[in-house]
């Protein structure tokens, strides 16, 4: 079994790890962790930060309890070899435990391996607010077992707190020369968020074993087909502005050679209303038209006028689209949704979207109709949609 520590949003997190696992148990274990029978590549996870391989399940979480099963532990679930220089830390998630005691527990464990008749050599990652923050796991590469170890301990909400060992964790630097070193980014078209991007791809169940595109239909400066690149998979993205598609085709051109991966997409303008896709499709991942990005909160009568145009745009795209993919193919489209008191603009009903061919996905632990991703500062977020053509 293995942990993911989820981002933000936790049910998309969820929602991901569901459409990438589908067979698998998961248990929600708080709001920042869920449990899974399955290993998943984190590297194409947008909605998990970290992954940790679960040791041991404890009932008791006093602190003397933990200490005296972080004291036994076999050190081969830590380090792989005897004799190497070896950093390693403790992380603790939801359990009432200070600082100095996990430290100093760090510190026992760190003796209690020394005087092993293979002894390593060991140096403590220090823990602050409990937790190794993601700098410190990945400066000192404690996802990696030749070079380090973070125990991490969680609290779950039935009490539970599991011992696991990490085993991977999100490389934030490599996400962030993804995003901002690309030669062409927009602010004015709002640029889709890349983690954001992998989660669609995976929510659409895309993959580079099924034969066809990923299509994005509303690629703007190329996001989607840059991660299905990265992923291994075919995409094809269109766009009703020349001035997007050529700055896509050079983002894209710049991904592939940075990354050294093949470049299987195409690009070409088309409005989505009424576009013919010239080749097969596996899956759609996209965001549509955003609007152009607001400072404030627009009045009601704004709101209204902005969703009516957001919402004809997508039953147009939808009717173009569902004579040209098979049954069963599945779409995630993020769509605008304005703040309105405590909730969200509405989209089209599960009626509409019924008559136009189409169902929600459904999945077991999140309720597919309100997936919304949003920042706290933000006036306009992104319902996920996850569609799938009947
Ligand atoms: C929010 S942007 C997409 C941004 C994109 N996900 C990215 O990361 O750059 C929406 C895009 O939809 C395009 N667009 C608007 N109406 C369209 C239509 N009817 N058909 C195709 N593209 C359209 C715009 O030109 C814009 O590039």
């Amino acid at each position: 079994m293995y942990l993911y520590q989820t981002g933000r949003q936790q049910e998309l997190s969820i929602a991901e790890i569901e459409a990438l696992a589908p067979s698998s148990s998961l248990k929600i274990v708080d709001d920042q962790f869920v449990a899974v029978d399955q290993a998943i590549r984190l590297k194409h996870m947008g909605g998990s930060l970290k992954q940790a391989f679960i040791l041991d399940e404890l009932a008791d979480s006093s602190t003397a309890s933990i200490k005296r099963r972080i004291l036994s532990i076999d050190p081969t679930h830590l380090f792989a070899a005897e004799d190497k220089k070896y950093n390693f830390g403790i992380s603790c998630y939801g359990l009432e435990i200070a600082d100095n005691d996990i430290n100093g527990i760090a510190l026992e464990l760190k003796k209690k391996l020394k005087k092993l008749d293979t002894p390593r050599k060991l140096r403590v990652v220090p823990t602050k607010n409990q937790a190794l923050s993601n700098a410190q796991v990945q400066h000192n590469k404690l996802f990696d077992r030749n070079k380090g170890a973070e125990l991490v301990l969680v609290k779950g909400r039935d009490g539970i707190i599991y011992l696991a060992v990490t085993t991977d964790t999100q490389n934030l630097d490599n996400y962030t020369a993804r995003d901002m070193q690309r030669p062409n980014t927009d602010t004015f078209v709002g640029m889709l968020p890349i983690k954001l991007a992998q989660m669609l791809i995976n929510l659409a169940k895309a993959s580079p074993e099924k034969k066809g595109y990923v299509l994005d239909p509303f690629c703007g400066l190329g996001t989607v087909i840059q991660e299905c690149a990265y992923a291994g998979i075919a995409a094809y993205g269109t766009d009703i502005s020349p001035e997007m598609v050529r700055a896509s085709e050079e983002n894209l051109q710049w991904f592939t050679e940075l990354k050294n991966v093949p470049a299987n997409y195409t690009i070409e303008t088309g409005d989505a209303t009424s576009h013919t896709w010239s080749e097969p499709i596996q899956a759609v991942a996209t965001e549509m038209f955003l609007g152009e990005p607001l400072k404030s909160l627009p009045s009601p009568e704004k709101v209204h006028e902005l969703n009516t145009q957001s919402n004809q745009l997508l039953t147009k795209f939808l009717a173009n689209i569902h004579g040209q993919i098979a049954v069963g193919t599945v779409l995630a489209i993020a769509t605008p949704a304005w703040r309105i008191h405590n909730s969200f603009s509405s989209v089209i009903s599960v009626d509409e979207l019924q008559q136009l061919g189409y169902t929600y996905a459904s999945f077991q632990h999140v309720d597919s109709t309100d997936l919304v991703y949003i920042r706290d500062n933000q006036q306009t977020g992104r319902r996920i949609m996850v569609l799938i053509k009947k």
